[in-house]
């Protein structure tokens, strides 16, 4: 199968089809992705929490996103790749903020880059998609905004709030982005905000309104059980299944049934 490009997903938004989204950090599982026909795949700076064990985004570097992104391309070649563009990577200056964008597709091999922010990234994404580089947004619970917002915690309550969040995101689709994930906003906003764009937004907590959904895929395979947000679903109990396994793999092992002959070489 050819990959999936921006064009395929906006002809999906048009024809009312939702899009689906998840995360993924890794080979093995961009492969399975692959084969559950996801549209689009997120190599998302939450890589930070899901494969280093940190407490916020706040740490990932550009080079940890193009090494996961990588191995993502390698196994899937179906779905469309987006890379976050991780903390600090495009804050500091527009230049710094093209070239990040540019070592993301040339190295990392991505077809597209997300930033999280409104108005005040505005310009770099007229100027990323003005250069050919598809940028997606995010508003709404912005995690490498974390200590700014005390915690995370939904976003966009309130008439003033509300209004701000749609401000912004028609800033973004002016500047150019091709899609847009709202995270952790009421339902009543998340649709405004879908209602008053042309382009697919992707929702994480925003409820049943927008044009796409995205999880991040440990979650939504119950990797991990102690991590529950109201918005998540999972779809799996991988923990239990993954502990299990490894615990009959020790007692095999323990009792001396595994290998048996049948795994074992004359
Ligand atoms: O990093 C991430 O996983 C994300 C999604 C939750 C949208 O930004
Ligand atoms: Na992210």
């Amino acid at each position: 199968a050819r990959r999936t490009t921006t064009r395929d997903l906006h002809e999906l938004y048009e024809a009312g089809i939702p899009i689906t989204m998840v995360t993924c950090y890794d080979y093995t599982f961009a492969r399975l992705v692959e084969k559950a026909e996801i549209d689009t795949i997120l190599i998302g700076d939450s890589l930070g929490n899901v494969m280093q064990g940190q407490d916020t985004t706040l740490p990932v570097t550009v080079e940890d996103i193009i090494y996961h992104c990588r191995a993502v391309v390698r196994g899937n070649h179906s779905a469309l790749i987006v890379a976050d563009m991780p903390f600090m990577s495009y804050q500091a200056s527009f230049e710094e903020g093209m070239r990040n964008a540019g070592r993301l597709l040339k190295e990392g091999g991505a077809q597209a880059v997300k930033v999280e922010g409104g108005r005040a990234v505005a310009p770099l994404v007229e100027q990323m998609s003005a250069h050919g580089i598809p940028v997606v947004g995010h508003l709404g619970l912005t995690p490498q905004s974390v200590h700014k917002l005390g915690g995370y915690r939904v976003q966009g309550r309130g008439e003033a709030a509300g209004q701000e969040l749609l401000a912004d995101a028609k800033a973004l689709e002016e500047a150019g982005a091709f899609m847009l994930v709202l995270e952790m906003v009421p339902t009543e906003l998340a649709q405004k905000v879908t209602e008053s764009l042309s382009i697919p937004t992707i929702g994480i907590g925003a409820g049943n309104v927008t044009s796409g959904q995205v999880l991040v895929l440990q979650d939504l395979l119950g990797m991990n059980q102690s991590f529950t947000p109201k918005f998540l679903k999972r779809f799996a109990n991988l923990e239990e299944t993954v502990t299990e396994a490894l615990g009959a793999y020790r007692d095999e092992v323990r009792e001396r049934s595994y290998p048996g002959d049948e795994h074992s070489f004359d």
